[in-house]
């Protein structure tokens, strides 16, 4: 049973990350997409309902599961016994905070948490959590970025009523 985790923000979950999200559960047998409780972060959404929105989003995945951590990953990934954290890389720009981390990770987990990495869809490419909040907070039109409930979750976080 070969089971990863996909660890992020997710403030919110995009269409970049659900792309990362299928086709990750497609290769390990059991995937847990895992939010970040970051204290030192101040989120859009509470970790509550970001875990909310990626259950509701990955319904139709049954070898997901949707969860939270704080702390280091290191430690959250010993706990659950799991060896694979799954990334998505965009751009070269990714790469270098990437490799970071995952080199990071490797090392402070004497080798026992290894990275894979699956390049995100060109058609996603150019998303991100940030520039979808960014947009949306201009009332702009996110529809091609996050499913339609995530949408409306995030105009009603900016007043709007669409
Ligand atoms: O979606 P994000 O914000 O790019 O995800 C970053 C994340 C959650 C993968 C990374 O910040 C993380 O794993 N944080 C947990 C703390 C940790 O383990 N830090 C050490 C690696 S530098």
């Amino acid at each position: 049973m070969k089971a990863a985790i996909y660890p992020g923000s997710f403030d919110p979950v995009t269409y970049g990350h659900l792309d990362i999200i299928k086709r990750a559960s497609a290769i390990f047998d059991e995937l847990t997409v895992s939010v970040l409780n970051n204290k030192t972060k101040t989120p859009l959404f509470s970790v509550e309902e970001r875990v909310k929105m990626l259950e509701e989003a990955t319904a139709d995945l049954p070898n997901v599961t949707i969860d939270s951590f704080s702390g280091l990953l290191v430690d959250y990934a010993a706990r659950k016994d799991i060896h694979v954290a799954v990334r998505g890389l965009r751009a070269i720009t990714d790469f270098e905070y990437e490799l970071q981390i995952a080199q990071t990770n490797r090392k402070f987990s004497e080798g026992k948490l290894d990275t894979v990495f699956l390049t995100t869809s060109l058609e996603y490419a150019y998303l991100s959590s940030t520039t979808v909040k960014e947009i949306a907070s201009f009332n702009g039109d996110i529809s091609e970025c996050v499913p339609d409930f995530v949408g409306r979750m995030i105009y009603e976080k900016y007043g709007y009523k669409r």
